[in-house]
């Protein structure tokens, strides 16, 4: 272990809450976060991913600026600030701004009322960066507002419901409901129909937002010096080096010319937690002046290097609003890219010193700097010198021409040039214009807060009065190891005239000048090259616009290509949400029918919502850190752990040694440690216990393992070639697939592959075991869907019978699916290690270890072949589903099963072989996803439609409606459809309300107006049938207990995940008891009070636990009956108290099965489901035709669910649910290294939607006047069925690529496989960028990644 000297360390001072903390032993090494949660128990703040991108972690930093003499707020990711940069701030958290006890602060209250929190692990660090923007801005613009979460991520809500409860902050909202318009205000004005209400929320009822009410800043912080002195705080590893003037940086710098600089740690920060770096010295220059300085003059600015890039945006803004516009334009490009840098949180705090020293590839700084010429200034103890940014300032990966004893002082921006001289004439308008022009661009896989695929820099001057180029200036990041300029262009357009032939010369000068090898890293070759030429395409475009509008060229630029030069903006997003109110007459405590909130709400967005890391430790605590495989497949050769066990803390190493019961799991086949082979990268070999978390990570890293490798298989491909499977392999036969071929007139063959999905539940997987030392048991406490399963795998790895064993749940943040089995082999691990050191033990995942070892939705395969008649009747379909199901079978067989019954979707299939292989591969066991195999299958469903219209030219919309079941009818697995025509009139009144057939003919018009943008529309259904197909699954137990003060406590066998179950079991209850549901209590899920639970899964929970819950409560109400008879007039309390005095049981159990379920797949008899969710939408689409980009325009859903129970919940699930599967189609991509390693493992690289991704216009209304009589009060079943909804994003997107592509003369049927990326849109809008960069052959080279 490195050591270091002894250093007297300063005392670190800094205000949280108000409160003054003092550390005499603050550690360098200590994130913020990790203080707040673990040394001040202000466990409100998250950790979601530990790298700055979910901001779960965001709280609000205050200082007092000594030179302006106010105080700046800012929010910060406290996963990334160092402690020690607290030094003299204040820090304010989410449990500093409100809290149940006391009050909620309106920005707590609105979110909660408004719905935006579901799971709620999300909801501080959404509370702290609005709080924080209505600190420095009491009343933001709609702008303002959506740029504040840049840099916040949630995974159940879709977003609306947040933006519309903070929208009610915003200025366009006042000002429109002051003007009585009310047209910014949450849903529709003129609903007719019956009973139907568009209120979820009613804005009237918050509490005024009063800006004079906030807690003052800590007046010892202010107008001192005291905290601006250097300071240093030093660890037994790490020295932390304030310094306050330039001088003593310098000495420090070369007493210790290794010492990392660090300002915002935003980069430094990854590597230690993520690349193993570790640095004994930092040196912190935030307090000197000069890095501080920001200097404008005559010919531009000048920025000190530690200047935060918020500042630089502020100080830009406003020289922009200041100078003239030709003087401006770099400046203006800065401020441009910079909307797209990340989010506020890293804005905050990283310096553009840190972005150009990074000295990263994809840099998005540095392309616009080098193309601008900006000069920096060096210093070092032995002066300064001053180095233009050009070809040559980048020297190598993540290096420059700074010395080593060298440091950045400053950047000077310099201005675009003014116009040199007409020789004395002013051009024809009579203004004196500029003759410079620059522009930035950035391409990536999500629009906000993304890094780079690629982006550029580009500047052009030209003679006077002319178009003949006389400078040009263009870099590119993304296209090498380095931030390159494109030199051999540059040269050979000097003394060119700037018009059309340029353009096919500069597509091939670029691939010269940015060769590009088919192994590069970070692969997407064609894509990468594509942009280079797409970007210039689009300079040139606007370039040409702004001579033509300055009259120096007569062309203009085509109107049709027109809306190339802009890109997308962010609009108000407007919504309506419409469902039905409970009849007239229902009593008031009857809560079943109501929008209610989420009964946690309130603590979710206070912070006091209780999630398993949130425990307190109990006595004895230690943590487990797990040891992984590096390998996809190999034998393991030797475990050494010598270096880790003599690690200060560590306490023990377990590994299959230690197991005292059984290590494999027999119905998954899967070893909880593996004991001599490893099947995948990230699988569990041993772990470190250890007395805290950082203690225990940093030995893991120490634990050697030696293996002898074996050959793997990664990709389904891979799996099909080798015959690689899980068994049994599944298959639906119906009717005569050859005589359904014989009788088409046409027949499609084809493949369509759809990716897996990270469940990117925020709240990682986490656990705790306590052992109770004392005949065998132990309790866990977990976040996980599966109570029963959890409970069977601990008490099978320990050896002892289940009765010992107590497994607890009180609220997951998010599951998905993804802790419904993944969960059980986590606590597993744990258990054993709590047994072997006879005390409790912790875990909770980080980011990237839950990402490597946790699975995924399976990525799938499809190959297909299709029978139809002219006119759009299919006759017979054949198909093959491949999943990827990963090393072990865990769900495979089901989910693939789900699948082929899917496979139909709305559709009649008369004759049907589908067949379904899990492959099998050295890749984590993939596993449920919310959908379950539906998705993935209907999209292959929607896919063949979408041709088959195209084949018999008629639309879309036609050739489903002609093959849409209709009320009665079998499906390929012979269940009838019974009660089903709500199926046509979800699609009909989406038509209506969509107005889907006049914005069709918009689309069109649109697209024949328009070249490099296009508009897609497309309409899909969803049929998804509820029920485990597994029959004994769809049991449910539950137990309510009335306590003699009145109160009620249930408990049911269900998880609660966000998903608002106890909301609706508490509603159901207090119809069954005729009680309002404040005397209803729901405190955790236990094996030890419901057992042998089914896990909390295929959207049915709400249908058995509901229906368990009433039984009991039914039960009770008989029991209760006596005494309501005879004291009529008495209350709840009356009656519960004589009933205890009378000696009657107040406690009931109720159980419910579902009746008539059963499938028998060797005589396909029996009905898989109990009944089927029903539904459809609407969605339309802009794309990008140069870069891949898009947006959703509009998006309208209707779904039958029956009498909802909760229509504020369910319409929640539906966004929540549709997002997610926006996601899955488009931006979520997974990618491998051939060798099974998981290169896309945190929010970095992996991108679920943000904020900015809500459609602009998201309408839902539920379907009125329905019912459903086989579940629970006429409701229906919501988690799953609107997630496959996303497939109309898809396939809007699939519209608008045919349109480019027939611009470019391709029609016809085309492949676009899922996720359709930047990527994929780009290269299937056919053109003359893309014919210019062909993929290399392959076989003939090794990919940088591979989609599995
Ligand atoms: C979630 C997230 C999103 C991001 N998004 C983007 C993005 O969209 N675009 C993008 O370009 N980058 C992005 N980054 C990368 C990073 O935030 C930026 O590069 C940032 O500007 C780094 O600044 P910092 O102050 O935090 O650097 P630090 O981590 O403090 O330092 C970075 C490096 O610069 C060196 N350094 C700093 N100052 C000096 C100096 N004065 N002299 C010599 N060396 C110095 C340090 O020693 C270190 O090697 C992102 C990072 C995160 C975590
Ligand atoms: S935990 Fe800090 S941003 Fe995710
Ligand atoms: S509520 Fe946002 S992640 Fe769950």
């Amino acid at each position: 272990m490195h050591k270091m000297p002894h250093h007297t360390s300063g005392e670190l001072v800094f205000f949280v809450n108000g409160k003054k903390i003092v550390e005499s032993n603050a550690d360098p090494e200590m994130t913020l976060l990790t203080y707040l949660r673990t040394k001040l128990r202000l466990t409100g703040t998250k950790q979601g991913c530990a790298e700055g991108g979910c901001g779960a972690c965001t709280v609000m930093v205050s200082k007092f600026d000594n030179h302006r003499k106010e105080v700046c707020h800012f929010s910060v990711n406290a996963c990334l600030a160092p402690v020690c940069s607290m030094h003299g701030l204040a820090v304010t958290t989410v449990e500093g701004i409100g809290s149940t006890k006391t009050k909620l602060h309106p920005v707590q209250e609105r979110i909660a009322k408004a719905h935006g929190s579901q799971c709620g692990f999300c909801t501080p660090g959404i509370v702290m960066s609005m709080y924080t923007l209505l600190r420095n801005n009491p009343q933001p613009s709609y702008e303002d507002l959506t740029s504040a979460f840049e840099g916040n991520l949630c995974r159940c809500t879709g977003y609306r419901p947040i933006l519309e409860g903070y929208k009610t902050f915003t200025k366009e909202y006042c000002c429109r409901s002051n003007n009585g318009s009310g047209c910014c205000r949450n849903g529709v004005d003129n609903v007719q129909e019956e009973r139907m209400s568009k209120e979820l929320f009613k804005p009237s009822e918050f509490v005024p937002f009063d800006p004079s009410q906030e807690p003052i800043f800590p007046s010892e912080l202010m107008n001192t010096d005291k905290y601006n002195r250097s300071i240093q705080f030093c660890s037994d590893r790490v020295k932390w080096l304030r310094p306050s003037t330039l001088s003593e940086l310098l000495d420090w710098k070369s007493q210790y010319p290794h010492a990392k600089i660090v300002n915002g740690n935003t980069e430094v920060g990854i590597e230690v937690k993520f690349k193993n770096q570790y640095y004994p010295v930092y040196i912190v220059p935030s307090h000197v002046p000069e890095l501080k300085k920001v200097e404008i003059k005559d010919h531009g600015v000048t920025f000190g290097a530690s200047v935060s890039l918020t500042t630089i945006d502020q100080v830009l803004r406003d020289q922009i609003r200041q100078l003239p516009e030709y003087k401006s334009q770099m400046f203006s490009a800065v401020v441009e890219m910079l909307r797209w840098f990340a989010g506020h949180q890293i804005r905050n705090v990283s310096a553009v010193g840190g972005n150009i020293m990074t000295a990263s590839p994809i840099s998005d700084l540095n392309p616009l700097f080098l193309a601008a010429g900006c000069k920096v200034t060096l210093v070092s103890r032995n002066g300064s010198r001053q180095v233009t940014m050009d070809d040559n300032f980048f020297t190598g990966y993540r290096k420059t021409v700074v010395e080593p004893e060298e440091l950045l002082l400053s950047i000077h921006m310099p201005h675009t040039k003014e116009v040199i001289n007409f020789e004395g004439k002013y051009l024809k308008s009579g203004v004196l214009k500029s003759n410079e022009y620059f522009y930035g661009c950035k391409q990536s896989p999500r629009r906000e807060n993304d890094f780079a695929i690629v982006n550029a820099g580009m500047r052009v001057a030209f003679e006077n009065g002319t178009n003949i180029i006389s400078d040009l200036a263009i870099s590119y990041g993304g296209m090498a190891p380095t931030t390159v300029m494109a030199k051999k262009t540059m040269t050979a357009l000097i003394g060119r005239k700037w018009d059309n032939c340029l353009i096919d010369e500069v597509c091939q000068l670029l691939s010269e000048d940015l060769p590009l090898s088919p192994s590069a890293p970070g692969g997407m070759i064609e894509y990468r090259k594509t942009l280079t030429a797409s970007f210039f395409f689009k300079f040139y475009l606007r370039v040409l616009d702004e001579l033509n509008a300055k009259e120096v060229v007569d062309t203009s630029v085509p109107s049709s290509f027109k809306s190339s030069l802009s890109s997308f903006e962010k609009d108000v997003i407007e919504s309506t949400q419409l469902y039905q109110e409970v009849k007239p007459g229902q009593p008031i405590e009857d809560a079943v029918g109501r929008p209610m909130a989420h009964l946690s709400a309130c603590k979710q967005v206070t912070g006091e919502a209780v999630y398993c890391d949130d425990m307190l430790p109990i006595q004895g605590e230690l943590y487990l850190a797990l040891v992984t495989s590096t390998r996809a497949h190999a034998k393991i050769r030797s475990i050494n752990a010598e270096e880790a066990m003599a690690v200060e803390g560590v306490r023990a190493f377990v590994t299959h040694n230690d197991v005292p019961g059984e290590n494999l799991i027999p119905i998954v086949d899967e070893e909880i440690y593996a004991s001599d082979k490893v099947y995948h990268v990230g699988q569990v070999i041993g772990a470190v216990v250890a007395d805290n978390k950082d203690i225990a990570q940093r030995a893991a890293k120490l634990v050697h393992v030696q293996y002898d490798e074996l050959e793997s298989v990664i990709t389904i491909e891979e799996a099909i070639k080798k015959g690689s499977f899980h068994h049994p392999i599944k298959a639906i036969n119906t009717g005569n697939i050859q005589e359904g071929f014989e009788q088409s007139d046409q027949i499609i063959e084809g493949e369509v592959r759809i990716g897996g999905q990270e469940h990117f539940y925020l709240e990682t997987q986490a656990a705790i075991a306590i052992p109770k030392n004392e005949d065998g048991e132990m309790e866990i406490i977990a976040s996980t869907q599966s109570l029963t399963e959890t409970q069977k795998w601990v008490a099978k790895a320990l050896g002892v019978p289940a009765n010992r064993i107590v497994c607890r749940v009180k609220r997951m943040g998010g599951g998905f699916g993804g802790k419904e089995t993944r969960s059980c082999p986590l606590s597993a691990a744990l258990a054993i290690a709590a047994n072997k050191v006879g005390k409790p033990v912790r875990i909770m995942l980080d980011r990237d270890e839950d990402m490597c070892t946790t699975g995924t939705r399976h990525p799938m395969l499809v190959r297909y072949k299709i029978g139809f008649t002219n006119t759009g009747h299919i006759q017979a379909l054949e198909v093959n589903c491949y999943s990827n199901a990963g090393f072990s079978k865990d769900l495979s067989i089901a989910v693939i099963e789900r699948a082929l019954l899917e496979i139909d979707n709305c559709y009649r299939l008369p004759n049907v072989r589908a067949t379904g292989y899990a492959c099998k591969t050295n890749i984590p066991s993939n596993t449920a996803f919310r959908g379950f195999g539906a998705p993935q299958a209907i999209l292959v469903t929607e896919h063949w439609m979408t041709d088959i219209a195209v084949r018999c030219g008629i639309t879309q919309q036609k050739v489903r409606e002609i093959n849409m079941y209709r009320e009665g009818d079998l499906t390929h697995f012979n269940q009838q459809l019974s009660a089903f025509n709500t199926l046509q009139k979800c699609w009909k009144e989406c038509i209506i309300k969509s107005d889907l057939q006049r914005r069709r003919r918009q689309v069109d018009m649109f697209n024949s107006e328009n070249r490099w943008k296009k508009r897609g529309i497309a309409l899909t259904p969803v049929k998804h049938g509820i029920g485990f197909e597994l029959k004994t699954l769809n049991q449910a137990g539950a137990l309510v207990h009335i306590y003699d003060d009145g109160s009620v406590l249930i408990t049911h066998g269900g998880t609660e995940m966000g998903q608002g179950l106890h909301t609706k079991m508490i509603q159901v209850a207090s119809r069954a008891l005729k009680i309002p549901t404040r005397k209803i209590f729901i405190s955790e899920t236990s094996t030890n009070t419901v057992p042998n639970t089914s896990p909390t899964a295929a959207s049915a929970s709400s249908d058995l636990y509901g229906e368990a819950v009433k039984i009991a409560c039914e039960t009770l109400r008989e029991r209760l009956e006596p005494y309501t008879i005879s004291n009529p007039k008495g209350s709840w309390e009356d009656w519960v108290m004589t009933a205890y005095v009378d000696r009657v049981s107040l406690s009931s159990t109720g159980f419910y099965k579902t009746p008539d379920l059963g499938y028998d797949w060797e005589t396909k008899s029996g009905n898989p489901f109990n009944y089927f969710t029903n539904g459809a939408a609407c969605t339309e689409v802009e794309i990008d035709c140069l870069t891949g980009d898009h947006r959703i325009l509009r998006a309208d859903i209707v779904m039958d669910l029956g009498e909802s129970l909760n229509p504020a919940i369910d319409i929640g699930q539906i966004e929540g649910a549709f997002v997610q599967g926006y996601g899955l189609f488009t931006t979520e991509d997974h990618r491998w290294t051939p060798n099974g390693v998981l290169l896309t493992r945190g929010p970095g690289m992996y991108k679920i939607p943000g904020f900015g991704d809500v459609p602009t216009v998201f309408n839902v209304s539920l379907l009125g006047n329905t019912s459903n009589e086989r579940a629970i009060h006429s409701s229906k079943a919501v988690g799953e069925p609107p997630l496959i909804l996303a497939t109309s994003v898809f396939f809007a997107i699939k519209d608008a690529i045919a349109s480019a592509r027939t611009d470019s003369g391709f029609t016809g049927t085309f492949r676009l496989d899922s996720p359709a990326t930047a990527e994929a849109i780009r290269m299937a809008c056919k053109d003359q960028f893309t014919e210019k960069f062909p993929p290399a052959e392959s076989g003939t080279f090794t990919p940088w990644f591979v989609r599995i």
